[in-house]
């Protein structure tokens, strides 16, 4: 295995120089008057200090796909090359709505999968499986007791599960998944997290993260950085095949990897209005299949088929048919990545158990200052 050159890139350079070491670090926290100075200065978020502390975690709660991927894995994939980035894989989060073991554990290797093929380098970033820093439940613990129950109420994540049960039977659902908002943001002040790259359905999220830190650092003195979203509006929000959000829990997505026959019936699938090929669509822009045309395409291609649509004499299966040849292309080297990397994914679950021995050592650091600073030392 150590021959390999995936895990011999990951040794020479992760693991000699390492993230956390890089000239441009952010001072130690221990240093109380550094952290008052910082906090005042730049409210808590130490944008000037030094390199960008950047985060964001992925459910292995199903395939991933062009939300995921435009929303959050390529911004994210951007900013390992300008800061010090800590991807991981929120296993622990999966379990809010996933029970079962063997999916949660073939759907974690897909994930690292995916995000490797993409382009995270584990040579530039620090890449890990939530479960493997378990630092994050005791600190989601503590966070929890100066969270307050309205705040939580108020998530989307919750309530929108809530309305879907019959007669909005709030027993039916999990507490994790009540709770969950508040793991996120154990996810996120663990690390000093500057920039938290995310779709925008995770934007509230982030809001509470904030509120939850704020409120700490007021309680117990200033102990957590203030993070903030990154949110790309160009794709905020990517439709899924039937217009809604494009997500894992409604059967709505494409999938970065898959078949070729099942992808292109799943493109076919796409839904469309009853209006006759040769009517004019002056709302063409609207239409779902040029909208997922604007990411995969060429931007001339795109606009070509938005502006014949427009005109009228364009058939919706042909559209389709256009949309899928983009998107196959599209991904054609991811695939090939993603193939050579799942025959060996041994070395892949060696990428994730030397990540989280990075993770974990920044992780307990944070956590023992928490602690401190609530008096549990
Ligand atoms: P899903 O809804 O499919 O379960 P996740 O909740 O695991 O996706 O989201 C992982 C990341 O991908 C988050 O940052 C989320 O904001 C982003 N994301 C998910 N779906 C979309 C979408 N349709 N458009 C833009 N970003 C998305
Ligand atoms: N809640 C995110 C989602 O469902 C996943 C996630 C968990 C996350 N912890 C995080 C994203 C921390 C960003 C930062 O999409």
């Amino acid at each position: 295995m150590g021959s390999s050159p995936l895990v011999a890139a990951n040794q020479s350079n992760i693991f000699a120089q390492g993230v956390g070491e890089q000239p441009a670090e952010i001072p130690a926290f221990e240093d109380h008057l550094f952290r008052h100075f910082a906090f005042c200065l730049f409210g808590g978020s130490l944008r000037n200090l030094g390199a960008m502390r950047v985060l964001t975690g992925i459910q292995p709660s199903g395939a991933l796909h062009l939300g995921n991927y435009f929303g959050a894995m390529l911004p994210a994939i951007g900013l390992q090359e300008q800061g010090e980035a800590y991807y991981f894989i929120a296993d622990y989060h999966s379990m809010t709505s996933l029970t079962d073991a063997a999916k949660r554990r073939q759907y974690t290797l897909d994930v690292a999968l995916d995000w490797l093929a993409a382009g995270l380098n584990p040579d530039r970033c620090v890449f890990w499986k939530q479960s493997d820093t378990p630092e994050h439940t005791e600190l989601a613990w503590l966070l929890s007791t100066v969270t307050p129950m309205g705040l939580l109420e108020r998530c989307h994540s919750y309530k929108d599960k809530v309305a879907k049960l019959a007669d909005g039977d709030v027993g039916a659902v999990n507490h994790g998944l009540f709770a969950y908002p508040v793991l996120m943001a154990a996810d996120i002040l663990l690390y000093d997290t500057q920039v938290v790259p995310v779709g925008k359905d995770q934007k509230q999220h982030l809001e509470v993260t904030r509120d939850i830190a704020i409120k700490f650092n007021h309680i117990y003195g200033d102990t957590f950085v203030i993070p903030e979203p990154r949110i790309q509006e160009t794709v905020a929000v990517v439709p899924g095949t039937d217009g809604q959000k494009m997500s894992k829990s409604y059967g709505n997505t494409l999938e970065l990897s898959g078949d070729e026959k099942s992808l292109r019936k799943r493109v076919m699938s796409i839904q469309m209005d009853s209006r006759s090929p040769a009517d004019p669509k002056p709302d063409a822009d609207k239409n779902i299949a040029i909208q997922l045309l604007r990411l995969v395409a060429p931007p001339e291609v795109a606009a070509d088929w938005e502006n014949r649509l427009r005109a009228g004499g364009v058939g919706y299966g042909d559209l389709k048919k256009g949309l899928f040849e983009e998107y196959w292309k599209h991904f054609a080297a991811f695939r090939e990545r993603r193939a050579e990397l799942a025959s060996r994914p041994d070395e892949v679950r060696e990428i994730l158990r030397a990540g989280a021995v990075k993770a974990r050592a920044k992780a307990q650091k944070t956590l023992t200052r928490a602690k401190q600073a609530c008096g549990l030392d």
